[in-house]
């Protein structure tokens, strides 16, 4: 199987840019790395550990990607600032930036301490702003225009249970991409995000369904998603790679949910197979009423005018 053969992109697609992948050590983050790399970009990925970025590194390289690591962590702003220096130095420019990284843990809210929610708030959020701003000197100059990508989530899509926290952070990522958006777009760089569901295979599904049997894991929360399955890192990156490319040009401040449905969930009330005989013996039943057998007491109430009045 050639290493593209998911990707209906040509392989040039991207050639000519230099995108910085924050969280690029592993998880999709390095996924995204990997596609934008295999699609012709420079790559400098940008994490914590030094022995996860070595290794993806070495791996892109197997794959006759041109990629590089910095050390750092997004929290510091001139951590920040280094990655983006070293990305200009290495490359020449930088015209991607790629806001992966993000903490996680399941905990009740009742037992999450300020640090523990300020440590997630500032990973996710603080640290994309971090990035952001130290990127824009070098986004506003790319050639073919700026771009950042922000990796948010759907977990504020109403309300997830036990993750207060990434909750919270994530929907600040997401104000962030509509205010960047904003403000940005005149310089010619766009902000935009990509919600994943749940994706398989990740530290965070690890984290988040922790199970000895992923396999049974995976089955089960493929349920709720109405596509029929988990999301893979390669379905994230395939749309990082679109919105990199020209396809995606006219998009920003706007976040794309990549999660085959699985926010809209809701249990299905019947089986299909009788909806449409309980609704036609309903309806037939709704006909039939006149104000003597059908209407309530109360319906006869509110329609009844008001002698008060
Ligand atoms: C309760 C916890 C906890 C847990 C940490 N804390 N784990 N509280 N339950 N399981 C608390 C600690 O007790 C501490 O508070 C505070 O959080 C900070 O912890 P540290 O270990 O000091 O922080 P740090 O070393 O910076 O680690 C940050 C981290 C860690 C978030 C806790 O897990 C991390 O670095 N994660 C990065 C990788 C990751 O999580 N990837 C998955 C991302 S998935 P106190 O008060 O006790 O000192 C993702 C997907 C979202 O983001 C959407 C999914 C659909």
């Amino acid at each position: 199987m050639s290493r593209l053969s998911a990707s209906p992109f040509v392989t040039s697609i991207l050639a000519g840019r230099v995108a910085l992948v924050t969280g690029g050590g592993s998880g999709i983050g390095f996924e995204v790395a990997r596609q934008l790399g295999l699609h012709g970009a420079k790559i400098i990925i940008m994490g914590r550990r030094k022995s996860f970025l070595e290794k993806a590194v070495g791996l892109l390289a197997q794959e006759a990607v041109q990629a590089t690591w910095v050390q750092g962590d997004v929290r510091q702003s001139e951590d920040a600032d280094k990655a983006v220096e070293k990305a200009v130095h290495d490359f020449g420019s930088l015209s991607i930036l790629v806001n992966a990284a993000a903490g996680n843990f399941l905990v009740a809210g009742e037992d999450l301490s300020t640090k523990g929610f300020r440590t997630v708030m500032e990973i996710d959020t603080v640290g994309s702003f971090n990035m952001s701003r130290a990127a824009f000197k070098a986004l506003k100059v790319a050639a073919e225009g700026g771009l950042i990508i922000n990796i948010s989530a759907t977990l504020h899509y109403g309300a997830t249970w036990y993750q207060t926290h990434a909750s919270a952070a994530k929907a600040a990522v997401d104000s962030l991409t509509r205010s960047l958006g904003l403000e940005w777009g005149s310089f010619g760089i766009r902000v935009v995000g990509i919600a994943p569901g749940p994706i398989a295979d990740t530290p965070g599904m690890a984290k988040l369904a922790p199970a000895d049997d992923s396999s049974a894991v995976d089955e089960l929360v493929a349920e709720m998603i109405p596509l029929g399955r988990m999301g893979t890192k390669t379905d994230i990156a395939l749309a990082a790679v679109f919105l990199c490319s020209s396809a995606g040009g006219f998009i920003t401040g706007e976040t794309l949910v990549v999660d085959g449905g699985h926010w809209l969930f809701k249990p299905q009330m019947l089986p299909r197979e009788l909806v449409s005989d309980m609704s036609r013996r309903v309806e037939s039943k709704s006909r039939a009423m006149t104000p003597s057998n059908g209407l309530s007491a109360n319906a006869e109430t509110i329609s009844r005018p008001s002698s008060r009045l």
